[in-house]
């Protein structure tokens, strides 16, 4: 199933920019606590706009490596940096160097593919043995409290959003699943964690930006779908604005484990 979301529409720079100002600290606090040091040979896939790859170059420093990935690499190739090596690939349909790399990272691109499981056995394949693989995913399917003076018609039209969204590959409940994925292919030592936060129209979380967005990136293909009209889509972008709505949207999730060692 294609990616939905091409790099060629000119807003996508901005909406890839929005997740990452919503994910860094987020992904920065957690591979912190992995240990991400000099030397290390680290890949990104699916790395989109680049600011995790760009990450990883300076905290692995001169001596280590850094190779980002994706389907469109455009972004990537902006990016100066001597340790960055980045390639076009698919992460559904090609192998990577087995037992290669220190870190394997992959942020919100498994939730996007309609066989997740077989991309992570590539991923895990690619960790050498010790090494690490990190997961971050959002549940949309968790979409929970809702306090708003038009909750069934929000409700509605936010459920219509993840039918478009679902019915192009999109997965809304694997990230609270993470854990069990990592440990299915083999991996030790796993943590998952979920972070949520209440959305709400009149605070400017990042996440809000990325939901905003998302749903305009999706217009079309609800519309075409007969999900919702190009009016119901204009009322779920301001109802999603509106001061008077607080509700959970999502669980963000980030989930990492570790391979066995040779002599494990
Ligand atoms: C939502 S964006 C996330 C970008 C980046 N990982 C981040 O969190 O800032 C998903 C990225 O995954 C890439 N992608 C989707 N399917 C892919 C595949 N099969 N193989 C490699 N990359 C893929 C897309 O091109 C896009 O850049």
């Amino acid at each position: 199933m294609p990616y939905l979301f091409t790099h060629e529409e000119k807003s996508e720079r901005e909406r890839l920019a929005a997740i990452e100002a919503a994910c860094d600290p987020i992904t920065i606090e957690c591979l912190e606590k992995i240990g991400v040091a000099d030397g290390w040979r680290c890949l990104e896939v699916g790395a989109g706009g680049g600011s995790m790859a760009q990450w990883l170059c300076g905290a692995v420093g001169p001596s280590g490596r850094v190779v980002a990935t994706d389907l469109q690499t455009k972004f990537l190739e902006a990016i100066d940096a001597p340790n960055l090596e980045v390639r076009r690939h698919d992460i559904t349909e090609e192998d990577l160097e087995p037992n290669a790399f220190d870190l394997v990272l992959a942020r919100k691109v498994l939730e996007h593919l309609a066989d997740p499981s077989t991309a992570l056995l590539r991923m895990a394949a690619a960790v050498r043995p010790g090494g690490w693989l990190y997961l971050e995913d959002s549940d949309l399917a968790s979409f929970m409290r809702l306090s708003f003076p038009h909750s069934e018609r929000f409700k509605r039209s936010y459920g219509k959003f993840i039918e478009a969204l679902s019915s192009a590959g999109f997965q809304p409940k694997l990230a609270l699943r993470l854990g069990d994925e990592l440990r299915a292919v083999g991996l030790r030592d796993v943590i998952l964690k979920g972070l949520m936060f209440e959305a709400s129209g009149d605070s400017d979380l990042p996440g809000g930006k990325v939901f905003r967005m998302t749903i305009e990136r999706t217009r079309e293909r609800m519309v075409k779908a007969g999900l919702l009209t190009n009016e119901e889509v204009d009322q779920l972008l301001a109802d999603i604005q509106s001061p008077e709505l607080h509700a959970i949207l999502c669980v963000h999730c980030s989930a990492w484990g570790r391979k066995p060692g040779n002599d494990e």
